[in-house]
């Protein structure tokens, strides 16, 4: 494969900003996505040392914005496309404690962003040699793994959001470009808070080996490869 390039959402923080940092230091090409790149000072540091790191401002639920960067963008391919992107909303939703607006938005940015973003951009997978999406989805979304309720907010988002990987899955299999749902542990980020079991490192060396292995589409993937049931 010529150099592999590598379209990526949420990437200012977190494990999104740990994905560019792996993948750019393997080689990869890097195509960038944060809300605010005049406040992503260590995302914008890394694209300053490194030619190969193209930066693009975008809110995933902006979807005129993403149709527009889709379009500028036409003449490139992407080998693989993460859909990083997504929030927690409100702490400890619970049966007498729900925000309503705040789910609707929680919904908006973890289900229907994911899917506006592959619809733009399947093109741009389907023409790559490597035609590869993976979604950060969570564990918490996974029904059969459901042992301790609530958190009817977030877990909500996230089981849609797989069932949406699952169609994608289908509905692309026709161009060859797998489609995969991702869980990166629980990771020490800004939403995974300081107890979480793994550091970012150790979740993206994962996923990443995932990723670019000989993945089965239409599959949820735990980071240290591991098949998890929806
Ligand atoms: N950490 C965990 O333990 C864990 C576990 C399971 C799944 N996940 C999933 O892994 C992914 C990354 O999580 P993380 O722990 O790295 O979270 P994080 O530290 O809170 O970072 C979230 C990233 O998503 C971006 N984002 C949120 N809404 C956006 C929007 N509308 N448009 C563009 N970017 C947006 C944020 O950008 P801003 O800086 O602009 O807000 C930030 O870059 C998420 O999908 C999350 O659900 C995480």
């Amino acid at each position: 494969m010529s150099q592999p390039h590598l379209f990526i959402t949420g990437a200012n923080r977190g494990i999104g900003l740990e994905m560019v940092k792996q993948f750019s230091k393997d080689g990869w090409r890097v195509s960038a996505c944060c809300r605010n790149p005049e406040n992503a000072l260590a995302l914008t540091q890394l694209a300053n040392q490194n030619k190969d790191i193209a930066l693009y401002t975008l809110d995933v639920t902006d979807y005129q914005a993403v149709a527009q960067l889709a379009k500028s963008l036409q003449d490139q391919s992407f080998d693989l496309l993460i859909n990083n992107a997504g929030v927690y909303g409100p702490r400890g939703s619970s049966l007498d404690h729900l925000d309503l607006d705040a789910w609707r938005q929680v919904f908006e940015t973890n289900t229907i962003a994911p899917l506006k973003l592959v619809q733009a951009f399947a093109p741009h997978v389907g023409s790559s040699q490597g035609k590869k999406i993976a979604i950060l989805s969570s564990k918490m979304g996974s029904i059969s793994d459901n042992q301790s309720g609530a958190a009817y907010i977030y877990r909500s988002t996230k089981t849609a959001l797989n069932q949406v990987i699952k169609s994608l899955s289908i509905d692309l299999s026709p161009q060859d470009v797998k489609v995969i749902a991702l869980h990166p542990g629980w990771v020490r980020t800004d939403m995974g808070g300081p107890n979480g079991l793994i550091d970012v490192e150790e979740s993206v060396t994962g996923l990443k080996k995932v990723m670019t292995s000989d993945i089965m589409t239409g599959r949820f993937y735990n980071y240290d490869g591991a098949e998890i049931a929806w």
